[in-house]
Order: structure tokens, then sequence, then C-alpha cells
């Protein structure tokens, strides 16, 4: 059986995006779909991708307390879904567009969850990125954002991993990845080819070349989580003995 198409944002839907968005492959809602009341934006992918990437994560973070920070939140349909089911952690969304950070905030006026802060505006190109309010996090999430940036975003967002999260936090990375070299679906090549002809910079990052970055920076590349749909789940621990320098 051939792998399905990749769609929406993570495939060759990216045709019938406007030719202009060229820093980011989505701008959710700008697809022609109105927002919810309120401006909640909704991205199908949410909906095909939270439960296998809340069974990744559960066995983390269920019965913990303690800050989440999530960084290119998107939509907010992750974040608010996933506080829900973790009332002891406090969730951090964050993002650089406006659009998103709009759609963050009335998803968490929707739900009322005490649990979710406000968003707050956090570009990964900056390397000396922080949050507010600061502080050791239990975990850090990213959901689809490593192959639609720079590769300096996934040199920041390991780095900033590294400097922010508690002796035994977990950074969680969810996207497509190649595995040593090698895509593992021909699916996510045609991808990774379809995103650099969008963008040079852009494309599906290696595992092997994160777990560099991850030892480079004290952490390690603890899990390899595979997901359906030729995704996987990362997750990125402290290596023994190195503490975070928080702000
Ligand atoms: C494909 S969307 C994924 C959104 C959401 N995580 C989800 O899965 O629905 C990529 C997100 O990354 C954000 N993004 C792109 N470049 C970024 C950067 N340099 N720093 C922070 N966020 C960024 C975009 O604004 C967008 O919300």
């Amino acid at each position: 059986m051939t792998a399905p198409a990749r769609t929406w944002f993570m495939g060759p839907v990216f045709d019938g995006l406007p030719q202009t968005m060229s820093r980011f492959v989505v701008e959710f809602g700008k697809d022609g779909t109105p927002p919810a009341e309120q401006g909640r934006l909704d991205a199908p992918a949410f909906h095909r991708n939270h439960d296998a990437i809340w069974q990744a994560l559960a066995p983390f973070l269920t019965a913990k307390a303690g800050a989440v920070l999530e960084l290119g939140s998107g939509t907010g349909q992750h974040v608010v879904t996933f506080a829900a089911r973790t009332p002891d952690l406090t969730w951090h969304p964050s993002d650089l567009q406006d659009s998103h950070l709009a759609s963050i905030a009335a998803w968490r006026a929707h739900t009322g969850l005490a649990n979710v802060a406000p968003p707050q505006r956090i570009d990964l190109a900056d390397p000396d990125w922080t949050w507010q309010p600061g502080g050791a996090l239990a975990a850090m999430l990213c959901i689809n954002v490593t192959h639609i940036s720079p590769w300096t975003v996934s040199e920041n967002l390991i780095a900033g991993a590294a400097r922010h999260l508690a002796p035994g936090g977990r950074l969680f990375v969810y996207g497509p990845f190649l595995r040593d070299g090698a895509h593992t679906a021909p699916s996510n090549a045609d991808f990774d080819a379809s995103l650099r002809a969008r963008n040079a910079a852009w494309g599906l990052r290696d595992t092997r070349d994160l777990a560099a970055l991850a030892n480079e920076t004290g952490l390690m590349l603890a899990e390899i989580i595979p997901m359906p749909a030729n995704n996987f789940v990362l997750v990125f621990a402290r290596r023994e003995g190195r503490t975070a320098t928080t702000t």
C-alpha cells in the first residue's frame, strides 16, 4: 500500500497557497476558510495528529506539575487540548505571527482553561530567545515547525531547550524527519523536495543532525517515537549532570 500524499501544510496543498507566503508555509486562515467566532482558526492536520501526539506525551506529562512551553503553537488547538488533560501543568503557547497569536488567545478564551497562559511572541530565529515569566520548564513542545523553517530555527530550539528545561525535563519535537540520511517514505522525499523548491533554507531535518546538535548543548536525543503518516516524535532530555541556565 502506498502512503497517502501529505496534505495541507504537510504537502502538496502548498500549490494552493498564496505565492506571496514566503516566510511561512502556512498562515492558518488564509485558505479562505473563515475563522470560527472570535477568531479561532482551525488546522485540519490537528484533527489527524493530536491523538497520536498525545499518546507520545502522556507517559511523561500525566500527573506532572510545572510549566510547559509550546513553540510555534499555530492555531492554539494542541495547547488547549493537551492542557485540558493535564490540570497540574501550566501551558505557555507561543508563535511569532499576529494572526496565530490572536487565534491562540481566542481558543484560550473559548475553552476558559485556567492552566493556559496568554500567548507570547517567541521567534526561534532569535538565538537569544527567552520566555515569560521564565524559569525552569517541565517540558517543551514543538509541532511541525523544524521543516518549514531554516536550520537555525532547529539550532535555536535545541539550544533554548538546553537553557530552559528543568533537570529531568523533556523537549518533544513532532514532524517528518530523515533517519540517518534516508527518507522514511517516498511521500516524505517528495514533500522535502517541494519544501526546498519553495525555500532552499527549508526541508526535513535528519534525526542524526538533531542528535548531534543536542549533544553539543548538553542534551541528548533520548527517544524516537514513530507516529502515523511517517512522522515521529523526537524526545530530547538533559544529559546527566547538566543543569538549566534559566532567565
Ligand atoms: C506548520 S505550522 C504548525 C503550527 C502548529 N504547531 C500545528 O501543528 O498546528 C508552523 C508554525 O511555526 C511558526 N513559525 C514559523 N517560523 C517560526 C519561528 N522562527 N519562530 C517561531 N515560530 C515559527 C508559524 O507561525 C506556524 O504557526
